[in-house]
Protein backbone atom coordinates (compact mmCIF):
# COMPACT_ATOMS: atom_id res chain seq x y z
CA UNK A 1 0.00 0.00 0.00
CA UNK A 2 1.28 3.46 -0.98
CA UNK A 3 1.72 5.14 2.87
CA UNK A 4 3.30 8.55 0.97
CA UNK A 5 0.57 11.18 2.07
CA UNK A 6 1.21 13.28 -0.82
CA UNK A 7 0.19 10.81 -3.00
CA UNK A 8 -2.59 9.53 -1.03
CA UNK A 9 -3.96 13.02 -0.20
CA UNK A 10 -3.90 14.34 -3.93
CA UNK A 11 -5.51 11.30 -5.50
CA UNK A 12 -8.55 11.94 -2.99
CA UNK A 13 -8.44 15.84 -4.22
CA UNK A 14 -7.96 15.03 -7.67
CA UNK A 15 -11.14 13.36 -7.56
CA UNK A 16 -13.04 15.77 -5.46
CA UNK A 17 -11.90 18.72 -7.27
CA UNK A 18 -13.96 18.41 -10.44
CA UNK A 19 -17.24 16.97 -8.13
CA UNK A 20 -16.90 20.12 -6.05
CA UNK A 21 -16.97 22.32 -8.35
CA UNK A 22 -20.05 20.93 -9.95
CA UNK A 23 -21.73 21.05 -6.41
CA UNK A 24 -24.52 23.97 -5.69
CA UNK A 25 -22.42 24.92 -2.06
CA UNK A 26 -19.22 25.79 -4.07
CA UNK A 27 -21.79 28.22 -5.86
CA UNK A 28 -19.40 28.27 -9.07
CA UNK A 29 -22.23 29.22 -11.42
CA UNK A 30 -22.83 32.80 -8.92
CA UNK A 31 -19.47 33.90 -10.22
CA UNK A 32 -20.34 34.27 -13.45
CA UNK A 33 -23.12 35.36 -13.33
CA UNK A 34 -22.22 38.26 -10.57
CA UNK A 35 -19.57 40.14 -10.94
CA UNK A 36 -19.28 41.54 -7.78
CA UNK A 37 -20.47 37.80 -5.86
CA UNK A 38 -17.40 36.74 -3.42
CA UNK A 39 -17.28 33.03 -1.64
CA UNK A 40 -18.95 32.84 1.33
CA UNK A 41 -15.92 32.45 3.31
CA UNK A 42 -14.56 35.11 1.71
CA UNK A 43 -17.91 37.55 2.77
CA UNK A 44 -17.30 36.22 6.33
CA UNK A 45 -13.71 37.08 6.83
CA UNK A 46 -14.53 40.59 5.21
CA UNK A 47 -14.54 42.31 9.07
CA UNK A 48 -11.17 41.02 9.93
CA UNK A 49 -9.73 41.00 7.02
CA UNK A 50 -9.51 44.51 5.99
CA UNK A 51 -8.63 46.03 2.74
CA UNK A 52 -6.63 43.77 0.13
CA UNK A 53 -6.61 46.02 -3.24
CA UNK A 54 -3.23 46.02 -4.24
CA UNK A 55 -1.24 43.45 -2.47
CA UNK A 56 0.28 40.57 -3.72
CA UNK A 57 -1.67 38.12 -2.45
CA UNK A 58 -0.92 33.88 -2.11
CA UNK A 59 -3.65 31.69 -1.27
CA UNK A 60 -1.91 28.14 -0.01
CA UNK A 61 -4.35 25.32 -1.05
CA UNK A 62 -6.33 27.29 -3.24
CA UNK A 63 -8.47 23.97 -4.15
CA UNK A 64 -11.23 25.11 -7.24
CA UNK A 65 -10.38 29.07 -6.86
CA UNK A 66 -13.39 30.11 -5.48
CA UNK A 67 -11.79 32.15 -2.18
CA UNK A 68 -8.96 33.21 -4.93
CA UNK A 69 -10.94 35.35 -7.28
CA UNK A 70 -12.43 36.16 -4.47
CA UNK A 71 -9.64 38.10 -3.08
CA UNK A 72 -8.56 39.17 -6.60
CA UNK A 73 -12.70 41.10 -6.91
CA UNK A 74 -11.62 42.96 -3.82
CA UNK A 75 -8.50 43.90 -5.57
CA UNK A 76 -5.26 42.00 -4.64
CA UNK A 77 -2.73 40.58 -7.06
CA UNK A 78 -3.29 36.54 -6.35
CA UNK A 79 -1.63 33.45 -6.94
CA UNK A 80 -3.26 30.27 -5.91
CA UNK A 81 -1.33 27.06 -4.51
CA UNK A 82 -2.50 23.57 -4.57
CA UNK A 83 -0.60 20.29 -5.62
CA UNK A 84 -4.27 18.93 -7.05
CA UNK A 85 -4.46 19.12 -10.55
CA UNK A 86 -7.73 19.09 -11.27
CA UNK A 87 -8.82 21.23 -8.52
CA UNK A 88 -6.79 24.33 -10.63
CA UNK A 89 -7.88 23.25 -13.28
CA UNK A 90 -11.25 24.08 -12.19
CA UNK A 91 -9.58 27.12 -10.42
CA UNK A 92 -8.55 28.35 -14.32
CA UNK A 93 -11.83 27.56 -15.16
CA UNK A 94 -13.59 29.38 -12.77
CA UNK A 95 -11.00 32.76 -13.41
CA UNK A 96 -11.03 32.57 -17.19
CA UNK A 97 -14.89 32.30 -16.86
CA UNK A 98 -14.92 35.46 -15.01
CA UNK A 99 -11.76 37.01 -16.73
CA UNK A 100 -9.46 36.80 -13.25
CA UNK A 101 -6.12 37.22 -14.05
CA UNK A 102 -5.25 35.43 -10.74
CA UNK A 103 -2.65 32.83 -11.33
CA UNK A 104 -2.35 29.19 -10.49
CA UNK A 105 0.78 27.42 -9.57
CA UNK A 106 0.43 23.27 -8.94
CA UNK A 107 2.90 22.96 -6.35
CA UNK A 108 3.06 21.01 -2.52
CA UNK A 109 3.05 23.53 0.03
CA UNK A 110 6.17 22.74 1.77
CA UNK A 111 7.65 23.68 -1.60
CA UNK A 112 6.01 26.90 -2.48
CA UNK A 113 9.35 28.98 -1.66
CA UNK A 114 11.50 26.82 -4.12
CA UNK A 115 8.49 27.65 -6.44
CA UNK A 116 7.04 31.27 -5.87
CA UNK A 117 10.43 32.78 -4.48
CA UNK A 118 11.47 34.14 -1.30
CA UNK A 119 9.79 37.08 0.31
CA UNK A 120 7.20 38.23 -2.64
CA UNK A 121 4.07 38.33 -0.92
CA UNK A 122 2.10 41.22 1.21
CA UNK A 123 -0.29 38.79 1.84
CA UNK A 124 -0.72 35.13 2.82
CA UNK A 125 -3.94 34.04 3.17
CA UNK A 126 -4.92 30.05 4.13
CA UNK A 127 -8.40 28.62 4.20
CA UNK A 128 -10.87 26.16 6.38
CA UNK A 129 -9.98 22.31 5.90
CA UNK A 130 -5.95 23.30 4.53
CA UNK A 131 -3.57 22.94 8.06
CA UNK A 132 -4.81 19.60 8.65
CA UNK A 133 -3.31 17.80 5.35
CA UNK A 134 0.00 18.88 6.51
CA UNK A 135 2.42 16.89 8.71
CA UNK A 136 4.68 19.11 10.04
CA UNK A 137 3.02 22.86 11.45
CA UNK A 138 6.79 23.90 12.33
CA UNK A 139 7.51 23.28 8.45
CA UNK A 140 4.38 24.99 7.14
CA UNK A 141 5.11 28.20 9.76
CA UNK A 142 8.85 28.39 8.08
CA UNK A 143 7.11 28.52 4.63
CA UNK A 144 4.59 31.06 5.50
CA UNK A 145 7.60 33.55 7.03
CA UNK A 146 10.04 33.20 4.27
CA UNK A 147 6.91 33.55 1.52
CA UNK A 148 5.93 37.02 2.97
CA UNK A 149 8.02 40.67 2.89
CA UNK A 150 9.09 42.44 5.86
CA UNK A 151 5.43 43.84 6.81
CA UNK A 152 3.46 41.06 4.99
CA UNK A 153 0.61 39.22 7.01
CA UNK A 154 -0.92 36.30 7.26
CA UNK A 155 -4.72 36.15 7.33
CA UNK A 156 -6.27 32.57 7.87
CA UNK A 157 -9.27 31.15 9.28
CA UNK A 158 -9.48 27.35 9.83
CA UNK A 159 -11.38 24.28 11.86
CA UNK A 160 -10.56 24.91 15.62
CA UNK A 161 -8.59 21.64 16.18
CA UNK A 162 -10.58 21.21 19.14
CA UNK A 163 -13.54 20.54 16.51
CA UNK A 164 -11.01 17.78 14.70
CA UNK A 165 -10.54 16.24 17.56
CA UNK A 166 -14.22 15.02 18.08
CA UNK A 167 -16.30 11.91 18.09
CA UNK A 168 -18.92 11.15 15.75
CA UNK A 169 -21.84 12.75 16.92
CA UNK A 170 -23.54 10.57 19.84
CA UNK A 171 -27.26 9.85 20.84
CA UNK A 172 -27.12 12.13 23.65
CA UNK A 173 -25.15 14.75 22.25
CA UNK A 174 -22.60 14.94 24.15
CA UNK A 175 -19.21 16.25 22.75
CA UNK A 176 -16.27 13.54 23.10
CA UNK A 177 -12.71 14.01 22.40
CA UNK A 178 -11.92 11.52 20.26
CA UNK A 179 -8.59 11.95 17.66
CA UNK A 180 -5.48 13.55 18.15
CA UNK A 181 -5.54 17.13 19.26
CA UNK A 182 -1.81 17.52 19.71
CA UNK A 183 0.19 17.07 16.08
CA UNK A 184 1.47 13.68 16.21
CA UNK A 185 4.47 12.07 13.68
CA UNK A 186 1.75 9.16 12.55
CA UNK A 187 -1.01 10.11 10.62
CA UNK A 188 -4.59 9.42 11.34
CA UNK A 189 -5.72 7.26 8.36
CA UNK A 190 -9.51 7.65 7.23
CA UNK A 191 -11.77 5.71 5.32
CA UNK A 192 -14.91 7.59 3.64
CA UNK A 193 -16.70 7.39 -0.04
CA UNK A 194 -17.87 11.06 0.64
CA UNK A 195 -16.81 14.53 0.50
CA UNK A 196 -18.58 17.83 2.25
CA UNK A 197 -20.64 19.34 -0.29
CA UNK A 198 -23.73 17.76 -2.15
CA UNK A 199 -22.90 15.54 -5.03
CA UNK A 200 -23.84 12.37 -6.07
CA UNK A 201 -20.59 11.55 -7.57
CA UNK A 202 -19.27 8.36 -6.35
CA UNK A 203 -15.62 8.58 -5.39
CA UNK A 204 -13.04 5.74 -5.59
CA UNK A 205 -10.49 7.19 -3.31
CA UNK A 206 -11.69 6.76 -0.16
CA UNK A 207 -8.43 7.00 1.74
CA UNK A 208 -6.79 10.09 3.50
CA UNK A 209 -3.73 10.81 5.66
CA UNK A 210 -4.46 13.49 8.31
CA UNK A 211 -2.92 15.30 10.94
CA UNK A 212 -4.29 17.76 13.98
CA UNK A 213 -1.76 20.67 15.28
CA UNK A 214 -2.90 22.08 18.53
CA UNK A 215 -3.59 25.80 18.53
CA UNK A 216 -0.71 27.04 20.56
CA UNK A 217 1.62 24.56 18.12
CA UNK A 218 0.68 26.74 15.66
CA UNK A 219 0.74 29.77 16.90
CA UNK A 220 4.19 28.53 18.08
CA UNK A 221 5.26 28.00 14.52
CA UNK A 222 4.35 31.48 13.75
CA UNK A 223 6.02 33.08 16.31
CA UNK A 224 9.57 30.99 15.41
CA UNK A 225 9.38 32.07 11.49
CA UNK A 226 9.52 35.74 12.98
CA UNK A 227 5.95 36.74 13.17
CA UNK A 228 3.76 38.66 15.35
CA UNK A 229 0.89 37.56 16.23
CA UNK A 230 -1.99 40.48 15.68
CA UNK A 231 -5.46 38.74 15.80
CA UNK A 232 -6.86 35.53 17.14
CA UNK A 233 -10.40 35.22 17.59
CA UNK A 234 -12.54 31.89 18.05
CA UNK A 235 -15.69 31.34 16.47
CA UNK A 236 -18.82 29.69 17.17
CA UNK A 237 -19.80 28.99 13.58
CA UNK A 238 -17.78 27.00 10.74
CA UNK A 239 -18.64 27.00 7.13
CA UNK A 240 -20.03 23.21 6.22
CA UNK A 241 -22.15 21.25 8.63
CA UNK A 242 -19.10 19.42 10.16
CA UNK A 243 -21.38 17.26 13.22
CA UNK A 244 -24.11 16.40 11.17
CA UNK A 245 -27.57 16.09 13.07
CA UNK A 246 -26.38 18.37 15.94
CA UNK A 247 -25.62 21.50 13.68
CA UNK A 248 -28.21 24.15 12.22
CA UNK A 249 -27.84 26.70 9.61
CA UNK A 250 -27.39 30.35 10.59
CA UNK A 251 -28.00 33.31 9.01
CA UNK A 252 -25.04 34.13 6.54
CA UNK A 253 -24.80 30.47 5.96
CA UNK A 254 -22.60 29.27 8.44
CA UNK A 255 -23.32 25.94 10.56
CA UNK A 256 -23.74 26.40 14.21
CA UNK A 257 -24.34 23.92 17.81
CA UNK A 258 -27.76 23.60 18.26
CA UNK A 259 -27.34 22.72 21.64
CA UNK A 260 -25.31 24.93 24.20
CA UNK A 261 -23.13 26.04 21.03
CA UNK A 262 -20.88 28.15 23.46
CA UNK A 263 -19.19 25.00 24.49
CA UNK A 264 -17.53 24.55 21.62
CA UNK A 265 -14.59 26.59 19.29
CA UNK A 266 -15.96 25.92 15.88
CA UNK A 267 -13.29 27.88 14.07
CA UNK A 268 -10.71 30.62 14.58
CA UNK A 269 -9.01 33.39 12.51
CA UNK A 270 -5.78 34.11 13.23
CA UNK A 271 -3.48 37.19 11.87
CA UNK A 272 0.36 37.72 11.87
CA UNK A 273 2.76 39.86 10.88
CA UNK A 274 6.18 39.25 9.40
C1 LIG B 1 -10.41 21.27 1.94
S1 LIG B 1 -9.54 21.84 0.53
C2 LIG B 1 -9.38 23.53 0.89
C3 LIG B 1 -10.68 24.11 0.88
C4 LIG B 1 -10.64 25.57 0.62
N1 LIG B 1 -10.56 26.28 1.87
C5 LIG B 1 -11.87 25.86 -0.17
O1 LIG B 1 -12.98 25.74 0.36
O2 LIG B 1 -11.75 26.12 -1.35
C6 LIG B 1 -7.88 21.31 0.81
C7 LIG B 1 -6.98 21.61 -0.38
O3 LIG B 1 -5.64 21.40 0.07
C8 LIG B 1 -4.92 20.83 -0.99
N2 LIG B 1 -3.75 20.16 -0.40
C9 LIG B 1 -3.76 19.17 0.52
N3 LIG B 1 -2.51 18.84 0.87
C10 LIG B 1 -1.68 19.65 0.15
C11 LIG B 1 -0.29 19.79 0.08
N4 LIG B 1 0.52 19.03 0.82
N5 LIG B 1 0.24 20.72 -0.77
C12 LIG B 1 -0.59 21.48 -1.54
N6 LIG B 1 -1.94 21.40 -1.51
C13 LIG B 1 -2.48 20.49 -0.66
C14 LIG B 1 -5.89 19.90 -1.67
O4 LIG B 1 -5.52 19.58 -2.98
C15 LIG B 1 -7.19 20.70 -1.58
O5 LIG B 1 -7.41 21.43 -2.74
Amino acid sequence: MDDDYRHVNRALWDERGPAHAASPDYNVRRFVDDPTFLSDVVRFDLPLLGAVNGLDGVHLQCHIGTDTVSLARLGARMTGLDFSASSLAEARALADAVASDVRFVEAEVYDAVDVLGRERFDLVYTGVGALGWLPDIRRWGAVVGDLLRPGGRLFMREGHPVLWALADPREDRLLALEHPYFERAEPTVWEGEGTYVETDVEFTQTRSMEWNHGLAEIVTALLDAGLTLTGLVEHDSVPWNALPGQMERIPGGEWRLIDRPWRLPHTYTLQAVK
